[in-house]
């Protein structure tokens, strides 16, 4: 069974089409890069799989098929999956605290609370700064504790819209390490957007390339960088791509 399975999918903001896909297959314990330029619905479609946003049109089955809809279940769904973005929010506590706050919301025993939130901000490599205030931290650590705050949740998927634009070459490493490494010992599913193509080809299985809200290329990340079967892709990573 797939991790998504994307049918006729759009989405339309003040009449405009932003979004438009016949058809996309999503396999699961992948990395998928999504390149595209900006304002080609790149985060709109993560929104749509994160059930944050809802499509105009379309279905969207979810790794046991069942739909991705709001309403019904789809807290159950919501939960499968996390979502970190470029400019990390870090509530004004400590690591601790944004590290915990889900699974407080989520009700644990204190204890295993405790013991998960230690677990993550050790995998994030976080642990001295355990107790500092988020908001003081630079913009890398504060990734690294977003990170920590999406997998303490044990996410089958998470999903990554341009994870490390900020940063600078070496926390844009810590915080690639740190996605493989979850990768490989859960067989986290990762969706992530982004700009960065020397990232997309160090981190993805497969690339999928949105442009106008459509998808033009999706194919292994090797042949997609070696060998792009379409001229709207190699004229892309060209970068003589005129929107
Ligand atoms: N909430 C919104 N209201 C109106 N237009 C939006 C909204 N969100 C996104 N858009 C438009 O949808 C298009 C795709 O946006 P987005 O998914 O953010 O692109 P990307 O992430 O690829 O840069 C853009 O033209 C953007 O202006
Ligand atoms: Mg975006």
């Amino acid at each position: 069974m797939n991790l998504f399975e994307i049918t006729h999918l759009t989405k339309v903001y003040r009449d405009r089409t932003v979004l438009s896909i016949d058809k996309l297959y999503l396999e699961r314990e992948r990395i998928y890069a999504v390149l595209g330029p900006n304002g080609a619905g790149k985060s709109t479609l993560l929104r749509i799989l994160n059930l944050l946003v809802e499509p105009d049109s379309g279905d969207i089955k979810f790794v046991d098929g069942q739909l991705l809809k709001q309403g019904h279940k789809s807290y159950d769904m919501a939960r499968r999956m996390c979502m970190v973005f470029q400019r990390p929010l870090m509530f004004s506590t400590s690591v601790y605290n944004n590290v915990a706050y889900g699974l407080r919301l989520r009700k644990l025993p204190h204890r295993e609370i405790e013991r998960r939130v230690s677990e993550a901000i050790d995998f994030v490599g976080m642990q001295d700064f355990i107790n500092y205030p988020a908001t003081k931290l630079s913009g890398g650590e504060m990734q690294r504790v977003a990170l920590a705050r999406a997998l303490v949740l044990r996410p089958e998927v998470l999903l990554l819209d341009e994870p490390t634009a900020n940063l600078d070459p070496h926390s844009v490493q810590v915080i690639e390490e740190i996605v493989r490494k979850h990768h490989q010992q859960f067989g986290t599913s990762v969706i992530m957007v982004t700009h960065n193509l020397f990232q997309a080809k160090r981190m993805a299985d497969e690339v999928i390339l949105l442009v106008g809200g459509e998808v033009v290329e999706k194919s292994n990340a090797e042949d997609f960088f070696n060998n792009p079967s379409n001229e709207r892709s190699k004229a892309f990573l060209d970068g003589t791509m005129v929107y």
